[in-house]
């Protein structure tokens, strides 16, 4: 962990998402910390007076837009604890020349671990077959209609090939001995980067993938060029029987049209961790699909990671508050 200068200034800092009382601890050592969470109600009138006179704000899960920063006139910097950065307003952070920081690396292994969970929950049939089970209906051995469909030696195309695809692509081919299919907005040498994966995973156009994929696993950042990509078209293109995955965001997923392929198309299962709306609202079709297996958006979501995370987003905030370069860094330029 790096320490801060001693001389540093005190500065005000905003938590608006509950820190680790580890973390929360370093922060108070050397700043005046306010905690707030906007989302509550009974907190949001502390968040915004607080906002006011802010330096640095730490948190996740909350859109930071325009009109928000209108309200932040001092601040400097906005440490994310996520490595996502689809809540922060970019082009106005990068007007004002806000510093913004978030977590890569650190959450990479937990999430493809949450994001192939998902992979085997869906193919297995897991949930739907615990429930049998909790729900004392397994008077007889089970006959094929709850048989699921085997993953090994399945082929998975990946949507997204940074941290998060790669690791999961070495989950599939060296784990599972899955043919990976991946697109990406750039080739990686994999013979230079990955040379496990030389031979064992391919670039492949986005329509080709949807062809020929029987597991398609979406782990792409949600940006404008993602927004909404996975729609009536693409399903449709799909192979009859797959099985589609979303670890990334849900705005990458048309929700209507992913319903449509469910329950009128060829489509066989899908499995999300992430939604167009979070919390799920409860009249989401989603939410109690037959042939869907709903998370509460818990790619990184276990005790060391979900620490990690903070202790990096507090090393972040530290160091840009006294002018030192942190360690992630999210680069704004073109943004
Ligand atoms: C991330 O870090 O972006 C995760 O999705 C949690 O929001």
């Amino acid at each position: 962990m790096p320490t801060p200068s001693a001389n540093t200034t005190r500065q005000q800092v905003l938590v608006f998402r509950e820190l680790p009382p580890d973390q929360l601890a370093r922060l108070q050592a050397v700043h005046d910390v306010t905690v707030a969470n906007p989302r509550l109600p009974e907190q949001a009138a502390a968040f915004h007076a607080a906002l006011a006179s802010a330096d640095g704000l730490i948190g996740s899960s909350y859109p930071v837009d325009a009109a928000l920063l209108a309200g932040a006139p001092r601040l400097k910097v906005i440490s994310s604890v996520s490595v996502g950065v689809d809540n922060y307003a970019l082009p106005a952070l990068a007007a004002r020349g806000i510093m913004l920081c978030h977590t890569p690396g650190v959450l990479t292994e937990t999430t493809a671990d949450t994001i192939f969970s998902l992979i085997m929950a869906s193919s297995r049939r897991l949930v739907e077959l615990a429930n049998h089970v909790r729900e004392g209906r397994w008077t007889r051995n089970i006959g094929e209609e709850l048989f699921g469909w085997d993953v090994h030696g399945k082929t998975l195309g990946i949507l997204g090939f940074g941290r998060i695809g790669q690791a999961l692509a070495r989950r599939a081919a060296l784990g599972f001995g899955m043919p990976v299919l991946y697109h990406s907005r750039h080739p990686v040498d994999l013979a230079q980067a990955l040379p496990e994966l030389a031979g064992k995973a391919r670039r492949t156009p986005l329509d080709e993938l949807l062809q020929r994929a029987d597991i398609v696993a979406a782990v792409l950042p949600l940006s404008p060029e993602t927004r909404g990509l996975m729609g009536a078209r693409e399903f449709a293109l799909m192979k009859p029987g797959a099985i589609f995955i979303n670890g990334a965001r849900g705005a990458i997923v048309q929700e209507d049209a992913l319903l449509d392929a469910l329950d009128h198309g060829t489509l066989r299962a899908a499995g999300l961790d992430v939604f167009a709306t979070e919390p799920l609202p409860l009249d989401s079709p989603l939410r109690t699909h037959p042939k869907v297996t709903a998370l509460p958006h818990i790619g990184s979501a276990t005790f060391e990671t979900r620490h990690a995370m903070a202790e990096l987003a507090t090393s972040n905030l530290l160091q840009a508050l006294a002018g030192e370069r942190p360690a992630a860094v999210f680069e704004l330029s073109g943004a």
